[in-house]
């Protein structure tokens, strides 16, 4: 076991901190107020080969391994989780999806400008009423000679009003439950497709979140995904890898509030004394790095056995789990540590708290981490 990383991984690490500081962190405390979205630091993302990390360069993408994504996902995390979350959905759950599944006609006319970062993807599988049960879609989609009529609504889809290219799961066979759903790769643009508006929400408040809606949306035959009845094996196997990306956003969250909370507790006086010298915060920062440290190796244990090319689902599952969890609680001690500075937007922390939260609640919630653990436990996925 070796665990160094190679000269290329450092250099993207370095190269993602850099771009975070000097791109992103700027404008991050005003887009957390505006919930403005970050156009330009998404347009710049693409340019320097973050949108498409992991594709192959024949497609458009940088062609790194998944232990450089993480490491990336992590520094822009650290400095803004909005954009961690739209930087983690292109690459996870559009662009590798499409690079594995995709057709070469889909390869060829989507991949390659979303891996360019030229175009931003959407993954559209929750539905109003198919949220962690994820089989029960309500949205169809019947073939129809070379098109498929596409209708129905799509909820909290993250890049919804300003993604190019939505992936839309959908029931093509009802009877056949979730053997009977399939991925469309549907265009912004094409008739009887709108979005609703954006999610006024507590936390990642600039990445962009809303309600899609189809109505009698004819979709090419040829948009099809791997295969038809296909689509919930696409979402599930694709989502393993997405739940990786969401645990290197949640390690980053908990990395800025240690961060935050040494600064902080070195700086402040407290009875004669900077507030670091008390045991009662040294035992806080102790306990808080030791959990940032057991979240990022098993994220990085995740991505080592994808890049190994062995099952990782139970491994994205409780790095995920464990990342979600400890992001929450690292930023609840940041801010107890802040006192009611803490409390207040003048200093980051409630921003990482109120970010954090939903690293618990997407790609899977904690609940739906620990079925797929245990379910791998007693082999029976
Ligand atoms: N990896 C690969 N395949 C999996 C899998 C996994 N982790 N979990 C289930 N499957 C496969 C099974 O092997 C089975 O395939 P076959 O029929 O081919 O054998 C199929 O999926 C159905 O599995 P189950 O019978 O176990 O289905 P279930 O209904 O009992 O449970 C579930 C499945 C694990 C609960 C699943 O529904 C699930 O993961 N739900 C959560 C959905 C989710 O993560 N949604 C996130 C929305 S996307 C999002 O948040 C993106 C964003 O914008 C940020």
């Amino acid at each position: 076991m070796n665990f160094e990383f190679t000269e290329d991984h450092l250099m993207i690490q370095e190269s993602a901190k850099d771009f975070a500081l000097n791109e992103i962190a700027p404008s991050a405390v005003h887009r957390d107020k505006t919930a403005e979205f970050p156009h330009e630091i998404v347009k710049k993302m693409g340019e320097l080969g973050f949108m498409g990390m992991m594709v192959p360069p024949e497609f458009g993408g940088a062609g790194l391994d998944t232990i450089s994504y993480v490491l990336a996902m992590i520094e822009i995390s650290k400095v803004d989780a909005s954009v961690g979350v739209i930087m983690s959905v292109n690459n996870s759950l559009v662009c590798y999806g499409l690079e594995k599944y995709g057709s070469d006609h889909i390869k060829e006319k989507y991949l390659v400008p979303l891996a360019k970062g030229e175009k931003l993807g959407a993954f559209a599988l929750s539905e109003p009423e198919a949220g962690s049960d994820a089989t029960k879609q309500k949205t169809t989609a019947e073939r129809d000679g070379d098109y498929f009529v596409l209708n129905g609504i799509k909820n909290w889809i993250t890049n919804g009003t300003t993604a190019d290219y939505v992936l839309v799961m959908a029931a093509t066979n009802k009877e056949l439950a979730h053997k009977g759903i399939s991925t469309l790769v549907v265009e912004k643009g094409t008739p009887g497709f709108e979005h609703g508006i954006k999610e006024d929400k507590l936390g990642i408040r600039s990445s962009d979140t809303c309600s899609l809606t189809f109505q009698n949306c004819k979709v090419p035959a040829e948009n099809i995904v791997w295969e038809e009845g296909k689509g919930f094996n696409f979402a599930m196997n694709t989502l393993n890898g997405g739940r990786i990306g969401i645990a290197s956003q949640a390690v980053g969250i908990a990395e800025a509030s240690l961060e935050a909370a040494i600064k902080y507790s070195k700086e402040r006086k407290a009875f004669g004394q900077t507030i670091s010298n008390f045991q009662a915060i040294q035992f806080m920062l102790s306990d808080m790095a030791v959990r940032v440290d057991a979240a990022k190796l098993l994220t990085l244990k995740a991505a080592a056995a994808k890049d190994a090319g062995k099952p990782y689902y139970k491994e994205a599952a409780m790095a995920k789990l464990y990342a979600s969890k400890i992001a929450v609680q690292n930023a609840l001690d940041a801010i107890q540590i802040h006192g009611g500075y803490g409390y207040v937007r003048e200093y980051l922390v409630e921003r990482y708290l109120r970010d954090a939260k939903i690293t618990e609640i997407y790609e899977g919630t904690s609940e739906i981490q620990k079925v797929v653990i245990a379910r791998a436990l007693l082999d029976n996925k």
